[in-house]
């Protein structure tokens, strides 16, 4: 098949680990409740949480916005891994041995926990020992990668140095861990749901909440008005929607990826890949029903940043085409995760005049141990009141690993967005065709437009629900995305992902929120 026939795209997003498995089925919060603990977010770090807390006999209630595990969890890679990218020498140089080898112990334990949490309950997940590989192809970068095998080690990971990988691609250098492997993460986690639910553990699905008030213990609000009465509450939900005198909308950012798994001729060699430059580019195999898939991700950016999305799968595709003979792509669909200034996740108490209120966000692109690594601090500090690695998780650390500059650029990025979208001139006289959505002047307002395949036009305010910045298109996932903190929402208005709590709304001359009509502009 012509390389431009798969980059015509015609098959629709969807991520194969939601598409190899059922759908959950939980209900609404109806009435409401006091529990213990509440878990705000049901995917794989508030479902590991809850799993070990249940073992110490509290009562937690999980709470989702939407589905469990249907976020980043279902749109991961899914590699279990402690090697993500090149930063253990970056902590060692900027946060001590002491913290760097807490970080390891951490991620390197919760490969370990993966693997007995899968033995005990004999847990069917394809999960798979695999080798891990971090390469460069650029010569003035090899030192970073000896670098990285010599801090690696030292804190007890078995790395070595490689100067080849399996694939028609010329690498200078790599770092390969040993002991990694890889597994479907929602073959993981749903039998563990049966777990902890046959445990007492309570599950909400679609009860976003929407208020979180720090009275006498905490009162949680969902958008039906149901109350959540807690002693303690966990912040899982990737962007965290409360940020009381913590900051973390400026200390947080939200990337977009894309993944393609595709049939090829050849069979996978093994091993799970990234390179260190940019643009990313990810690699790894799955054995499926449908016969061997390999994914193949990358083209990461800022959540609701550039043009045409639809780009990044292309580019993934011709990457694919570079490396196998593709004979099908049979999924595609991208990813959100959130980043810190200092590449480092925020777990544990939210802020430092709290005990009530913990956090577990910022995983940057490794939530498989960051999430299992997360439930050990989050139930230890609930359990016990300490964990061995809590400190190098901190979320009220110091800006450290070069975060002050991190820090500055993307507040930067964002008051520059919230100006610039502000201040854009809009088109008036708009041509829509089917399948495509704009951004248009109606009643002298900014307003976004998208046609559906049957000619029906959706109207939503584009002024994002969040802080106020403005929303752009994107013609991949046809979703209205902020570029200033990553609230995605459909061409309904409704809410796709946070931290935004409320649906885009009609303003005064916009009155027409899901409104349908059938004249252009
Ligand atoms: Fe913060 Fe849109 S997500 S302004």
């Amino acid at each position: 098949m012509n390389i431009e026939y798969y980059k015509e795209l015609k098959n629709s997003p969807q991520s194969y680990w939601l598409a190899s498995t059922h759908a959950t089925d939980y209900p609404e919060l109806s009435e409401d409740i006091r529990v213990d603990v509440a878990i705000v977010g049901g995917g794989m770090a508030g479902i590991l949480c809850a799993y070990l807390l249940q073992q110490d006999n509290i009562d937690i209630a999980v709470i989702d916005a939407g589905k469990i595990m249907n976020g980043t969890t279902s749109h991961t890679t899914a590699k279990i891994t402690s090697q993500h990218s090149l930063i253990y020498d970056k902590i060692k140089n900027k946060m001590g041995f002491e913290l760097a080898k807490q970080y390891a112990d951490a991620n390197e334990h919760a490969i370990l926990q993966i693997k007995d949490i899968i033995d005990k309950h004999q847990i069917d997940c394809d999960y798979t020992p695999q080798s891990a590989f971090a390469y460069t192809q650029d010569d003035k970068n090899v030192e970073k990668i000896e670098n990285e095998v010599k801090a690696a080690s030292e804190l007890g990971i078995k790395a070595s140095f490689i100067e080849e990988i399996p694939f028609p691609i010329s690498i200078k250098a790599g770092v390969m861990f040993d002991n990694q492997a890889q597994f479907h993460p929602r073959k993981f986690l749903l039998p563990l749901v049966d777990v902890i639910t046959e445990a007492g553990v309570k599950i909400y699905e679609n009860s976003r909440i929407v208020e979180l008030n720090e009275n006498d213990g905490i009162t949680l609000y969902t958008e039906q008005g149901k109350k959540i009465t807690a002693n303690k509450v966990v912040i899982a939900t990737r962007y965290p929607f409360y940020n009381k005198q913590s900051m973390y909308y400026s200390r947080i950012y939200a990337e977009r990826s894309y993944i393609i798994a595709i049939s090829a001729k050849e069979k996978y060699p093994g091993g799970m890949y990234i390179n260190i430059e940019e643009p990313t580019r990810s690699l790894r195999g799955c054995d499926s029903k449908e016969g061997q898939l390999i994914l193949i991700g990358g083209e990461n950016h800022k959540t609701g940043q550039g043009t045409d999305m639809s780009k990044h799968y292309c580019n993934l595709v011709d990457y694919a085409a570079s490396l196998f003979t593709i004979e099908d792509i049979k999924y595609r669909w991208s990813s959100q995760d959130c980043m810190t200034v200092d590449s480092i996740p925020y777990v544990g108490y939210y802020n430092s005049d709290t005990s009530n209120i913990l956090i577990a966000t910022g995983f940057q692109k490794w939530g498989m141990t960051n999430s299992m690594a997360s439930a050990q601090i989050l139930r230890d500090l609930i359990v016990e009141g300490s964990s061995p690695c809590q400190d190098v998780y901190n979320p009220s650390r110091k800006n450290v690993l070069g975060a002050s500059k991190t820090f500055i650029k993307e507040n930067f990025d964002v008051a520059k967005h919230l100006i610039s979208g502000k201040i854009a001139s809009i088109p008036k006289n708009v041509k829509i065709q089917p399948g495509e959505g704009k951004v248009l002047e109606h009643d002298g307002e900014r307003t976004g437009a998208y046609r559906d395949e049957n000619g029906n036009l959706f109207l939503v305010n584009t002024t994002c629900t969040h802080l106020g910045c403005e929303l752009n298109w994107n013609c991949a996932e046809k979703s209205w995305d902020c570029p200033c903190h990553g609230s995605r929402f459909s061409y309904t208005g409704s809410i796709i992902d946070g931290p935004s709590v409320d649906p885009l709304v009609a303003d005064k001359n916009v009155n027409i929120f899901e409104r349908v009509i059938k004249e252009d502009f």
